[in-house]
């Protein structure tokens, strides 16, 4: 490790490549906040967030509205406008066994002191920071990594037609000319299941139904055939019988074109069905990340986070969906960001806490804990310590 002039850490391409192994993206410690001006405090929306994908792997983030969710995609794909914005860690990039660190020269933009998890003094020189991450994230951004979003009428052009906005995708993804990437353009409706892909290319967005708008909306963002396809909320908004058609074509798409898909929602059935690997994110920290089986066991005896199995127990079994009985939430609020407890961000809703751990829990934050093969928890329960 070589320290530069100011303390900030370069690391050389060798020690990345080993830091990377197989990886395709990995996600140390990283911590975007923003400033809340109606109560002069921050808002700590991602808060030491790590993770790790690889290559076709779908990485699933699950967690409550307002938990980090987005803003962890957002700072992925640099596209955190808001001060201060990102303040902390690194993001890998791996490709053809070359790693980039796509926060690399952060630490010269960012002065952070913090006493006891508080942060006491802030400064952030964004404007200079977002103008030379752009020019790393540029080439990236629509090549190799894409997106898709909750509302796709609203990330779509209203003023250009779904075709030209495919055929766009294309050319700056793949470099292709305009009469090729049209070809291609027309394949990908095909394969999205668009009937009459070559009328549908002349359509604008307003007219497609929501469905059928999804469709071409993950049309575009494969078109360019990325190596990470970031889907925040795909399925929220849609009807039930077009969710459930939507996670069948990403499933398909995922199988067929191998792309590594960080897919984010609180819909944790539709995580379930996508996901290799589970992130369950609550207060800006991922509290439980593991193999998706593992982390779906929902119990204590699997080690699951208490957070895990609250939201696991909130979803209507198939008795309780025929008897209408009501979904049981998870007791408490979701809690301010600007004003987290000082112990474990979870211990106010805690259903689990015992008098052994009772104490720890209400003073000291539960570090990263490995629980279990690739499965790791933010729990003093699974501590002898
Ligand atoms: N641009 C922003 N400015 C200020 N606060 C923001 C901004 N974006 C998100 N937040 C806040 O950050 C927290 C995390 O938000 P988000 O990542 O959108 O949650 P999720 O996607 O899990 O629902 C929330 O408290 C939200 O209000
Ligand atoms: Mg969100």
């Amino acid at each position: 490790m070589v320290l530069t002039r100011d303390g900030a850490r370069a690391t050389s391409n060798e020690q990345l490549a080993t830091t990377m192994m197989n990886a395709l993206l990995k996600v140390q410690n990283l911590r975007t906040y923003f400033f809340s001006k109606r109560s002069g405090r921050f808002i700590r929306a991602v808060d030491d967030v790590s993770f790790e994908m690889r290559p076709g792997e779908t990485f699933g983030l699950v967690g409550e509205s307002g938990s980090g969710k987005s803003v962890t995609a957002l700072s992925v794909m640099g596209l955190v406008r808001d001060e201060p914005g990102v303040l902390a860690g690194r993001v890998l990039y791996q490709e053809n066994g070359k790693s980039v660190n796509l926060l690399e020269g952060l630490p010269n933009y960012v002065k952070l002191e913090q006493r006891d998890a508080e942060v006491t003094r802030l400064s952030k020189d964004n404007t200079n920071w977002l103008k030379a991450h752009d020019v790393k994230m540029k080439p990236l951004r629509g090549r190799k990594f894409s997106m898709i979003f909750q509302n796709p009428k609203s990330s779509m052009n209203p003023y250009f037609t779904i075709g030209d906005q495919i055929i766009e995708s294309v050319m700056w993804g793949c470099r292709k000319k305009r009469e090729e990437a049209k070809k291609q353009a027309v394949d990908w409706l095909r394969r999205v299941y668009i009937d009459l892909p070559e009328r549908r290319m002349q359509e604008y967005s307003f007219n497609l139904s929501g469905g059928m708008c999804q469709r071409a909306m993950i049309a575009m963002a494969l078109a360019c055939r990325p190596k990470l396809l970031i889907a925040d909320e795909p399925t929220t908004g849609l009807d039930a019988t077009i969710q459930s058609v939507i996670v069948d074509l990403l499933l398909e798409l995922k199988r067929e074109l191998k792309v590594a898909i960080l897919l984010i929602t609180h819909n944790i059935e539709v995580i379930g069905r996508l996901s290799d690997y589970i992130g369950v994110m609550y207060a800006g920290r991922i509290m439980e990340s593991g193999p998706s089986d593992t982390v779906l066991k929902g119990r204590r005896t699997a080690r699951n986070h208490p957070y895990t199995i609250g939201l696991l127990q909130s979803l209507p079994g198939e008795d309780q969906v025929k008897r209408g009985a009501r979904l049981k939430a998870i007791a408490g609020d979701v809690p301010d960001v600007t004003d987290l407890p000082v112990g474990c961000k979870f211990y106010p809703r805690c259903a689990l806490k015992t008098p052994r751990v009772d104490k720890k829990c209400k003073t000291q934050e539960p570090p990263v804990f490995k629980v279990g093969k690739g499965h790791t928890c933010r729990c003093w329960l699974y501590t002898t310590k």
